[in-house]
């Protein structure tokens, strides 16, 4: 009897990439048999990086943490996550939370998604260490000259202190 190959996708604007979205990946991956980051288009948020950018980044973080053989990056421009899930042949969503402000803003998409196609969501715990750490601060801090050493991977410091010099 052939097992099934348990896939889980870990969706995202990941504008950028944060230690904090890896741990998450790290352990999502130690959980399944294969992950997709699936780098999607969040309606509220203005994008900084392009698609393209924001999955070079993941990439790069991905292999450097060794765990490129099980974990795919990829982006989704303009789809549903429950789309997504269905085309790769994932039947789990795995999602991090920060704290209970995170849980508020989680929980109407994870129900939404399962109300269409009936894909779960599963919670994993953020790291405490890492519960200060968004995509967005880092930015702020980036933006005004604040040091974001140990928040996000080195090329996405210096990928953000490059974009954000100007300003944007
Ligand atoms: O990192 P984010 O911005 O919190 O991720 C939110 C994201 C991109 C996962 C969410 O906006 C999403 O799933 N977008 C794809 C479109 C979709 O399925 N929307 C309905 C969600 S119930």
């Amino acid at each position: 009897m052939s097992e099934r190959v348990r896939r889980a996708v870990c969706p995202g604007s990941y504008d950028p990439v944060t230690h904090g979205h890896l741990d998450v990946v790290a352990r999502a991956a130690a959980l399944h048999d294969e992950v997709v980051v699936a780098v999607l288009h969040n309606p509220a948020k203005a994008g900084t990086f392009t698609p393209e950018e924001r999955v070079a980044l993941v990439e790069h973080a991905v292999a450097a943490a060794g765990l490129a053989d099980r974990v795919r990056v990829e982006a989704f421009g303009g789809r549903l996550l429950v789309d997504v899930c269905r085309e790769v042949g994932a039947d789990v969503v795995v999602k991090g939370l920060r704290g209970d402000t995170d849980f508020a803003y989680e929980l109407p998409m994870a129900l939404m998604n399962r109300h269409l196609t009936g894909v779960e969501t599963v919670f994993l715990p953020g790291e405490p260490s890492l519960a200060h750490v968004s995509s967005s601060l880092v930015k702020e801090v980036v933006r005004y000259g604040g040091d974001v050493d140990g928040l996000v991977p080195v090329e996405v410091r210096d990928a953000l202190v490059a974009r954000l010099r100007d300003g944007r």
